[in-house]
């Protein structure tokens, strides 16, 4: 990722995208997901996690993760999850008591401009975020937070959709029009792919970056310097 931190999407976008977050994706986002279950739980699987670890998830939505999460790090480990929708942290807090987790807390924030009362830097052994850094108006933003938060030679993974390159360029209208009720647009996506193309030349060390979907989702991980 680069370092300068511009909006790739615009303020009444995100007004549109936050108002459909919190009334309708609840009601039918983890229906509309479950083919991005093993996606999910490849990215967990990269964020390298051992029993009692500490994890950030940012963007966290209903959660649909944890499980995976949960599976590493066990009853002693610990699961921050920040989304800025009430309505998708609902889902979440349910996913939580249904499965009698009490390690799990869930915070509402937006994860562009989280207080340090919310996230002490550098404390958590990983930090993930899956299907968020699109649909976040400053995504370099959000993903230095990320960073922030997690200790030195802590793991960090991205799962993400994004445009398509090359001759599947011409599929980026389709991709662009499909991801648009989860708050898409046709820049977000593209910046999506320039971050996951950078991500090897920036500070992360041990960075990995694989494609799935046709390329039009990725897995990035790295551990902080
Ligand atoms: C597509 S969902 C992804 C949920 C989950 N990570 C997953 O993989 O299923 C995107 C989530 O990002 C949240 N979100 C978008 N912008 C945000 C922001 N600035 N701060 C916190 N959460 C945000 C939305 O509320 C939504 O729950």
């Amino acid at each position: 990722m680069s370092t300068a931190s511009v909006p790739t999407i615009s303020a009444k976008w995100v007004r549109l995208s936050h108002f459909i977050y919190d009334h309708v994706a609840p009601k039918v986002y983890d229906l509309l997901q479950r083919h991005m279950i093993p996606l999910k739980k490849a990215a967990v699987n990269e964020l390298g996690l051992k029993r009692g670890d500490r994890v950030i998830s940012f963007c966290c939505g209903t959660g649909s993760e944890f499980s995976f999460i949960q599976e590493r790090i066990g009853p002693e480990g610990e699961i921050l999850g920040v989304d800025w929708s009430q309505g998708m942290l609902e889902r979440a807090r349910r996913r939580v008591a249904n499965n009698g987790w009490t390690n799990v807390e869930l915070v509402q924030g937006d994860v562009t401009a989280l207080p340090g009362s919310v996230v002490e830097p550098e404390s958590y052994d990983a930090g993930i975020c899956t299907l968020g850094l699109s649909v976040v108006s400053e995504p370099e933003k959000a993903f230095q937070a990320l960073k922030g938060a997690v200790r030195e030679r802590g793991g960090i993974v991205i799962g993400d959709i994004c445009s398509f390159a090359g001759w599947k360029a011409i599929l980026n209208p389709i991709n662009a029009l499909v991801n648009l009720a989860g708050g898409n647009t046709h820049r977000s996506l593209a910046h999506s792919r320039i971050s996951a193309e950078s991500l090897s030349s920036s500070d992360l060390l041990d960075v990995k970056v694989t494609w799935h979907l046709g390329t039009s989702y990725y897995i990035a991980s790295g551990r902080r310097p």
